[in-house]
């Protein structure tokens, strides 16, 4: 049987087993993955001993993946352009990473707004953590010629567009409806909108009838934001997919079938999240 888990501290929250058990049954897989709540002392050791322990990989969330990145020996594009992975894999014996959440969030945006990159037009992020870097890379990636990220620490978007060079551009907070007001995207990465959180606080009038919006706050199903943007006629993307679509590489290299994000999948994970 093959095996796989999500390690992170704490870890009853992550959905990925609802996600990962769907898939297993769905295609008739005799595998296994579980939570498995690792401490930050002991990430390290977990990590040298994943095929000792018979695992195949696993998946990394908060505060695991720097970690994760650090530990592995083959990183793809994505994991060396975030400095963190979030999928983890054996390679020949050795530990490979990724970071799936550029390949999620890009996808995801390809499926529910098809075309968003025929419109010519900045790209604008808010936050600057480890999220919006996994986005930006994937905007640069798409060949946007400008993105803007408005972050509450300005400090943190210096660095951000310092690490990514010329094409990106730090923005104040407060100046996130003015300048996001040529969006062809805006994207929320911060944790604004997530239950028990405040709200990110933003008029959306300004942005062009094409511009799409999009969270990867998933709880609720539909936030605040994305709620404002369809009620302006704006297409929208929720952030349930991005979570969807970043689970579909780790499956593929641990079960060896590359699965589908499908309706039913959709159903079976929404299920589990409060709608508004
Ligand atoms: P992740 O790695 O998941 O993206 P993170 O590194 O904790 O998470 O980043 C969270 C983002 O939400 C940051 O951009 C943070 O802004 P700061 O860098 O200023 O901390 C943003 N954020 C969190 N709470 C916020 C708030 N109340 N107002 C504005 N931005 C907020």
């Amino acid at each position: 049987m093959k095996r796989a888990c999500v390690i992170g501290w704490p870890i009853e929250h992550s959905r990925s087993p609802i996600i990962h058990g769907h898939w297993l049954k769905r295609y008739g897989i005799d595998g296994s993955y579980t939570k498995v709540a690792v401490d930050p002392g002991d990430v390290d050791r977990f990590l040298c001993g994943l095929a000792e322990a018979g695992y195949a990989g696993c998946n990394v969330t908060i505060p695991h993946k720097e970690a994760a990145y650090r530990a592995a020996t083959l990183c793809d594009d994505s994991a060396v352009a975030v400095e963190a992975a979030n999928t983890l894999w054996l390679e020949d014996g050795k530990l490979a990473a990724a970071n799936t959440d550029t390949y999620g969030f890009m996808t995801n945006l390809g499926v529910e707004a098809p075309g968003w990159e025929t419109y010519d037009r900045p790209a604008a992020i808010l936050g600057a953590g480890g999220a919006a870097r996994a986005i930006v890379h994937g905007f640069l990636q798409a060949g946007v010629g400008e993105v803007r990220v408005f972050n509450r620490t300005r400090e943190r978007a210096e660095e951000l567009a310092s690490h990514f060079g010329a094409r990106v551009r730090a923005c104040d907070w407060s100046q996130r409806e003015k300048l996001s007001a040529e969006a062809g995207v805006l994207v929320n990465t911060t944790s604004l909108g997530l239950k028990g959180e405040g709200s990110v606080g933003m008029a959306l009038d300004g942005l062009g009838e094409r511009c799409v919006v999009a969270d990867i706050v998933y709880v609720p199903l539909e936030t605040v934001f994305l709620a404002e943007a369809r009620q302006r006629g704006l297409r929208t993307v929720r952030g349930l997919g991005m979570l969807l679509h970043q689970a579909v590489p780790g499956f593929e290299k641990w079960f060896g079938v590359r699965p589908e994000v499908d309706g039913e999948l959709f159903a079976a994970v929404s299920a589990d999240i409060p709608k508004s």
